[in-house]
């Protein structure tokens, strides 16, 4: 079957993408990351050489994309539940493969949450799909247009999207099976939460997907009221 694909742009315009003041940042030679700085060192320690690179050149984007927005080079520390600390008024996310690392970080007065995640197309096998996906998922992708693997794919992207924008905005950790997600060939995706946390008045939620260069790429982005009185945004925060 046919099915409508994205265009293959390249990842970091793709990040870029979701809002007009978002900074991004890329990384796929992790020699070239900088070094880590103060308590950063600590939280990667004990890591595998493997680890403690794609932690390097997570840190080395988000510095980069820092930057590009005005903050001097600082220390993003590791929070309890392995948040990324950000500056203050700042708020961004952070993935990474053995050999892709990218940042995305926002004003906090312009953008509420943000999640952004990347996967190696393939990564998902069906034998994973009941741990991530509901019964409902499951079924409904045996039929999509996306065909199964690549629909569960995105789901499973999308989730790990949510729970990286919800869990610093809630504090609230949601199991895989507390969100059903949509993918939809053009390249979005629609999330509904079963249990909405405590502060986020959405129980509908909408991110974009791509397909680029062996990676399938997620990201969610919801932006700041632009008042308080605002209708629109206060359905989507509280
Ligand atoms: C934490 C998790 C989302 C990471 O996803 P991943 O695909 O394995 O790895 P990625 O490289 O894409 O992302 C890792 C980065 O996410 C960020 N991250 C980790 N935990 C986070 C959290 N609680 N909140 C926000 N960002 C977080 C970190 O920056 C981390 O990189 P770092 O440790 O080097 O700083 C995933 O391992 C996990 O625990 N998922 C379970 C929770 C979940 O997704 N629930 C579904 C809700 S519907």
């Amino acid at each position: 079957m046919t099915t409508t694909r994205p265009a293959n742009t390249r990842p970091l315009l793709f990040w870029r993408s979701f809002h007009p003041r978002l900074a991004a940042a890329e990384l796929t030679d992790f020699s070239l990351a900088g070094a880590l700085l103060g308590s950063e060192q600590g939280a990667v320690r004990a890591a595998l050489p493997v680890r403690r690179a794609e932690f390097t050149a997570g840190r080395h984007c988000a510095r980069v994309a820092l930057a590009s927005l005005g903050v001097p080079s600082r220390v993003i520390g590791v929070g309890p539940a392995r948040e990324p600390l950000w500056p203050a008024r700042f708020t961004g996310s952070i993935t990474h493969t053995s050999s892709y690392a990218a940042a995305v970080v926002g004003s906090g007065d312009e953008i509420l949450a943000l999640g952004i995640d990347v996967e190696p197309i393939g990564s998902l096998t069906p034998d994973l799909w009941e741990a991530v996906l509901t019964p409902t998922e499951i079924q409904r992708f045996r039929a999509s247009p996306l065909g199964p693997a690549l629909a569960a794919a995105i789901a499973f992207s999308a989730k790990e999207c949510l729970h990286k924008a919800l869990f610093p905005a809630t504090g609230v950790m949601l199991d895989f099976h507390d969100a059903e997600v949509v993918p939809a060939p053009a390249g979005t995706w629609q999330a509904r939460i079963a249990s909405v946390p405590r502060g986020w008045l959405a129980d509908s939620l909408h991110g974009r997907w791509q397909l680029c260069a062996g990676l399938l790429l997620c990201g969610l982005v919801v932006p700041c009221p632009v008042t308080l009185d605002d209708d629109g945004p206060a359905r989507a925060f509280r």
